[in-house]
C-alpha cells in the first residue's frame, strides 16, 4: 500500500472528521470535531504559517483517500529541548495496524530534513498510549526519557507523563559528530 503526505486543505475536513474516533479525541484532537470547525482550524493553520508560525500539517493519503493527519511543530516546548521538532499523528480506525502511521512518520521526517528544520525529530507519547510509543520505536526513534508535562493533566489532576522519543533530523551528521 502506497502512503503519501499532502498539505492539509479545508476540503479534507470531512475525511478528517470521518477518521476520528474516541482514541483520536483522547490522544490527538482533545475534543469531538465538526467539519466546519476542522475546516476553520486548517484555515487558521494557513494564516498562522503566513504570519511566521512553523507548524505544518499534512493529510496522510492511502488508496486515494485522506486516512489521517500528521504534523510537525518545532515550537512545541513542553518536555522538549531546543532544536526538537515535535511530530503528532492520527490514523483512521479502519486503517490501523497496517503500518500507515510508521510510514507517515518516515515521510514527515524526510520533509523536516529537506527543509532543514531543527536538529532532532521527537514524538511525545502519553505513557498510557502504547500504540503511539510503538509507532515511534518502529520508525527508528529512541526512547530518551519520561517527563511530567507542565501543560497537560490527567483526570485526577496529576501531570501527564510523556514518553519522549527522538531521532536525529540528519542521521548522517549525527553519526559523524
Ligand atoms: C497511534 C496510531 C496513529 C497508530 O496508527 P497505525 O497506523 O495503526 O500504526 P502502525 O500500524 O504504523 O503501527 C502500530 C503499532 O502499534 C501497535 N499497537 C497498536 N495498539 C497497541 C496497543 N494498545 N499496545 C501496544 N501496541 C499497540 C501495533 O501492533 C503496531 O505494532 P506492530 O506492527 O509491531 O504490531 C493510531 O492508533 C491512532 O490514530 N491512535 C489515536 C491517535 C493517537 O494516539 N495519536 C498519537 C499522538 S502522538
Amino acid at each position: 500500500m502506497e502512503i503519501s503526505l499532502a498539505p492539509l486543505r479545508p476540503a479534507d475536513a470531512p475525511a478528517i472528521v470521518e477518521a476520528e474516533d474516541a482514541l483520536t479525541v483522547r490522544w490527538l484532537s482533545g475534543g469531538e470535531s465538526t467539519v466546519e470547525g476542522t475546516a476553520a482550524y486548517i484555515d487558521r493553520l494557513a494564516r498562522d504559517a503566513e504570519a511566521g508560525r512553523a507548524k505544518r500539517a499534512f493529510g496522510i493519503w492511502a488508496e486515494g483517500c485522506c486516512v489521517g493527519t500528521i504534523d510537525y511543530d518545532p515550537e512545541v516546548a513542553d518536555g522538549l529541548d531546543a532544536g526538537d521538532v515535535n511530530i503528532a499523528y492520527g490514523v483512521a480506525p479502519w486503517m490501523r495496524g497496517r503500518g500507515v502511521a510508521v510510514r507517515a512518520v518516515e515521510l514527515i521526517c524526510a520533509v523536516i530534513r529537506e527543509r532543514g528544520i531543527g536538529t532532532r525529530a521527537v514524538i511525545r507519547a502519553d505513557a498510557r498510549n502504547p500504540a503511539s510509543a510503538r509507532v515511534a520505536e518502529k520508525a527508528g526513534f529512541v526512547h530518551l526519557r519520561d517527563v511530567e508535562s507542565t501543560e497537560e493533566t490527567r483526570e485526577d489532576g496529576s501531570p501527564v507523563v510523556l514518553k519522549i522519543f527522538g531521532r536525529p533530523v540528519d542521521p548522517e551528521s549525527a553519526a559523524s559528530s
